[in-house]
């Protein structure tokens, strides 16, 4: 469920019309709807009710100030991956006590900067890793809180890029040698073992590699439990998927209702790192047609957004549903086939590819569906192309929440070394 809907053939976000936005912030822009990113946060938490448990939103999914700043308002922890995740969660007001750290490559000054804060737990990824947070914790007169993010070897089904919890894969380390890892944790001075961990993949459309992960996690903790080693967190990641096409992934009640079954009573706290269920259908990306190519054998719309705005259907050949902002073709809306595809000089500069759609013509403006999730977060500056702006509509309300680039901040960093002055 979300807040874009048609009034009288216009798209409107909540009570504000999108054509409206365009003609104030310009093209392209991402917009994202405050009631959605409300009722889904809400609706994930509520679906845990009568179990122990904290959210922590993955940060990464989509880390805007506006966006962090709600989810903090409304309770919720955080998920980080990196040191400048920690600054925008603190930024946006998150206590530390419920931020989680993962990652495969922590930094020094990224684990220096999380222990001076002292959060929640980092999940360890390496028994190395283990070693440097030790080392580090012990330098700084501290202990840090930690899980070992374990690979139980799940198969989530879904696009290789995004599958984390198979042996092949970077992440975690494998449950067969966790135990020992466990015991190598709790020998050393300054970490204290607190949870156990696991994120098998993103964009999952089923509940059974869920139930199969916790249950390999349970397996361990008992036998964590014969060791002396105590585990105070599950924390199970995040990777429920959604419709972006015709996907029909579990309802949250199901997906809560499969843990929980699961956990049964151990008495544990669950910690769950959902990002693209909460925000994914709560954005979409607004660009303008600029020119129609009609080719030999393809038509091409080409629009003023491109793969360095939203990168998934060039990466992941990830759909995202287009849709017109104004609708002037009733009857007609899958009357053509097209490409949708940006100004940038790669042929996989695509949005959509084969897609019926509606008869667009320049300056018409259209909306790529679905992009809350993974959009801005993975935008760069490819072509020296700027960043778009990103927009939130609260009710009848809309504000940029972070302005379009300009091109001084695209160069501002850069120098031209002294030798070549004069
Ligand atoms: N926790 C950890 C440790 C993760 O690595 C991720 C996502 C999440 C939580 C959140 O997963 P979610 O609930 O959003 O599925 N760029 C890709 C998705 C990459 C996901 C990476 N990790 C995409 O656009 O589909």
């Amino acid at each position: 469920m979300h807040h874009f809907e048609y009034r009288n053939d216009t798209l409107f976000c909540e009570a504000v019309s999108v054509a409206a936005i365009a003609e104030t912030v310009g093209t392209p822009f991402y917009l994202y709807s405050q009631a959605t990113l409300e009722r889904h946060f809400t609706q994930f938490d509520r679906a845990f009710d009568g179990i122990d448990h904290l959210v922590c939103y993955s940060a990464k999914a989509n880390t805007n100030q506006a966006i962090l700043t709600l989810f903090n308002r409304m309770g919720s922890g955080l998920d980080i991956v990196s040191g400048g995740e920690l600054y925008r969660g603190l930024r946006a007001g998150f206590a530390p006590e419920k931020i989680v750290y993962s990652g495969v490559g922590k930094r020094i000054d990224e684990i220096d900067a999380a222990l001076a804060r002292g959060i929640l737990m980092f999940n360890i990824e390496s028994q190395q890793e283990l070693e440097l947070i030790n080392a580090r914790a012990g330098q700084l007169n501290t202990t840090a809180p930690v899980a070992i993010r374990v690979n139980p070897d799940v198969d989530p089904k879904t696009h290789p890029y995004i599958s984390t919890g198979l042996k092949q894969n970077k992440f975690g380390i494998d449950i067969r040698t966790a135990r020992d890892a466990y015991r190598a944790a709790q020998a050393l001075d300054h970490v204290d073992v607190v949870g156990i961990d696991c994120h098998i993949g993103s964009q999952i459309t089923d509940t059974q590699p869920f139930a199969d992960a916790l249950q390999s996690l349970k397996a361990l903790v008992t036998a964590l439990k014969d060791d002396g080693i105590v585990i105070k967190y599950i924390d199970m990641g995040g990777g429920l998927g959604i419709t972006y096409q015709d996907e029909a992934p579990p309802a949250l009640n199901t997906y809560a209702a499969t843990i929980s079954a699961t956990l049964k009573k151990m008495p544990v706290k669950l910690i769950l790192e959902p990002g693209r269920v909460i925000v994914g259908n709560a954005g979409v990306l607004v660009t303008r047609v600029l020119f129609i190519k009609p080719g030999p054998v393809k038509n091409f719309v080409i629009v003023d957004a491109g793969m360095n705005d939203l990168m998934r259907p060039t990466l992941y050949h990830a759909y995202h549903h287009v849709q017109p902002i104004i609708r002037k073709t009733a009857g007609k809306d899958e009357a053509f086939v097209a490409d949708v595809v940006g100004p940038i000089c790669e042929s996989g500069d695509f949005l959509a590819q084969d897609r019926k759609m509606p008869p667009f013509e320049p300056g018409d403006l259209m909306a790529l569906m679905s992009a809350g999730a993974y959009g801005f977060t993975m935008a760069s500056n490819y072509c020296s192309r700027l960043k778009p702006a990103e927009v939130m509509v609260h009710g009848e309300r809309f504000e940029v929440v972070s302005r379009r680039q300009d091109y001084e901040t695209l160069v501002q960093n850069e120098r031209v070394p002294a030798w070549m002055d004069a």
